[in-house]
């Protein structure tokens, strides 16, 4: 949290007027970092022959009525006698050393009852309990009903579904994807980023013939960690787990695989992910089944992303409401199966799973190229005799070939080495004065620390992360380091 602030990838928001729970600021560099996930997940999707769309977060009331969020979108929230606090039951539970779930209002009501429940804040005893709505709604003006802010980008997806499947050439299954802000009047908000009133989502809704269903097959040699709501544990590609009923929808069991895929690439490590399905109280007003992504987050297991089987619900709520019939050619409603990601919470799995101390107690994230803010920084060993005009023209020729690419002159070359490890740039590129006798700079990876002299012009040619004989021997460092 110290880095990320002092670093830039994100801060609380509003801290010149004293702050507001459940609000981030991404920085300079956090914003960087979340462009790349940005990139990664539209390069998975639009491989697999997704289209995108961009449609409003302020929402008229009737389409949350229609989806049912209005009515069954909400939390358990108790209240603290002593300091006056709500929170999410979950986290009293937790306080109380209570581990059975309890979602419905009489059986908080009877543990508040019982004197069982006390303020994971203060201690202080729990006395009531209500359920409370997680929709934020916006005054419109005299004589109108009010908006609500949406708290899933879904929506706007559903309610497009004729004009989207008409774009699709009326093909399913049809893969439509959206990211942007969403909006949850969280009663608790904490944690940083896991749990803000605002947050930025990236989801799919996978559009499939309930007949035909999904037909491709994840591969069979990625094996993930499952945990089935019987409590069994398993280790199973997403193919064998569908062939074997674990998971029961094989598009389930596809994206499931994509969202492992994804995460991987982010650089989360293998043993720190692992798919875990709902029981049924847990699932969402929409759902049938759904399996969450969850990775390791200040040693908690966390959701990052929520996968879930909506079938039919949404477009035949919208159908009823609307008057309008929703299906697809042939007349059958399609299903749906949705992987829905948080870009925070993937952030802060990112970042927390990427931070180590040095020996000699140096800061390090160690961020995989594919997502690290920069991917090389650029640095002139001295801002004379010219090291750093060939630096800015070698910083310019690499930004012609790489979008992120840092260029820092400013204070002593170990400085500016600290910082880039701080912000997790795998490559520093140093001008020195041999670069002025022979045209090399050096390379320094950011784990083993150690560098090699290529060519400017060996550098320039494509961009860094495509150069194979380059990345190979930095990855091999990169290797023995963590080996190390
Ligand atoms: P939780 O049970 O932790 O409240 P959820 O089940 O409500 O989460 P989903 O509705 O599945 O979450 O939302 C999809 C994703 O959006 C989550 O996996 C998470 O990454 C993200 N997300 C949900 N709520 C928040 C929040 N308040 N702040 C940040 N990210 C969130
Ligand atoms: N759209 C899925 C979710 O909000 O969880």
């Amino acid at each position: 949290m110290e880095i990320a602030k002092r670093r830039g990838f994100f801060w609380p928001s509003f801290s010149l007027y004293g702050g507001e729970s459940g609000f981030y600021d991404f920085g300079p560099v956090g914003t960087l970092l979340k462009d790349r996930f940005l990139r990664l997940f539209r390069q998975s999707y639009l491989r697999e022959g997704g289209i995108f769309i961009d449609t409003p977060t302020v929402t008229p009331k009737r389409v949350f009525q229609a989806s049912g969020h209005l009515e069954k979108f909400e939390d358990l929230a108790v209240k603290c006698s002593r300091c006056g606090r709500y929170d999410r039951i979950d986290s009293s539970l937790k306080k109380s050393g209570i581990a059975r779930e309890t979602t419905t209002l009489e059986d908080a009501i009877s543990l508040i009852d019982e004197g069982k429940l006390i303020c994971a804040y203060c201690g202080g005893k729990i006395v009531s309990a209500e359920m409370m709505s997680q929709m934020f709604r916006v005054e419109r003006g005299k004589g109108y009903e009010p908006y609500y802010l949406r708290p899933e980008t879904a929506q706007g997806i559903f309610v497009n579904f004729k004009l989207l499947l008409n774009q699709n050439r009326g093909k399913l299954p049809m893969i439509v994807c959206q990211y942007g802000k969403g909006y949850r009047n969280e009663i608790s908000p904490r944690q940083a980023l896991l749990r803000q009133r605002e947050f930025f989502m990236a989801e799919v809704e996978v559009f499939l013939d309930p007949e035909a269903g999904w037909t491709r097959d994840p591969p069979e040699d990625v094996v993930l960690t499952l945990l089935q709501n019987s409590g069994n544990k398993l280790r199973a590609s997403a193919k064998n787990a569908h062939e074997s009923g674990v998971i029961a929808n094989r598009g389930m069991a596809y994206f499931i695989y994509i969202t492992y895929s994804i995460l991987r690439k982010c650089g989360i490590p293998e043993d720190g992910i692992r798919f875990r399905q709902h029981r049924k109280s847990e699932l969402a007003h929409y759902a049938r089944d759904a399996w969450d992504a969850e990775a390791v987050i200040d040693d908690d297991w966390v959701e990052i992303v929520g996968i879930a089987d909506r079938g039919d619900y949404d477009l035949r709520k919208h159908s009823d409401f609307s008057g309008e019939p929703l299906s697809a050619e042939g007349g059958a409603v399609p299903v749906v199966v949705e992987p829905a990601y948080g870009v925070d919470r993937i952030t802060m799995a990112v970042l927390s799973s990427s931070y180590y101390v040095r020996e000699n107690g140096f800061k390090v994230m160690r961020l995989a190229p594919e997502i690290s803010p920069y991917i090389v920084a650029v640095l002139p060993l001295q801002i004379r005799d010219g090291l750093d005009a060939i630096a800015r023209e070698l910083f310019a020729k690499l930004m012609n070939l790489n979008d992120y690419v840092a260029y820092d002159e400013s204070g002593s070359i170990g400085r500016r080495y600290a910082r880039q490890d701080e912000i997790g740039t795998p490559y520093c590129i140093t001008v020195d004065y041999q670069t002025k006798e022979d045209s090399t700079v050096t390379i320094r990876e950011r784990d083993s620390t150690s560098q090699i002299r290529v060519k400017i012009d060996d550098l320039t040619g494509y961009p860094i992360l495509q150069n194979t004989k380059l990345m190979k021997e930095l990855s091999a460092l990169s290797l023995s380091a963590s080996k190390k």
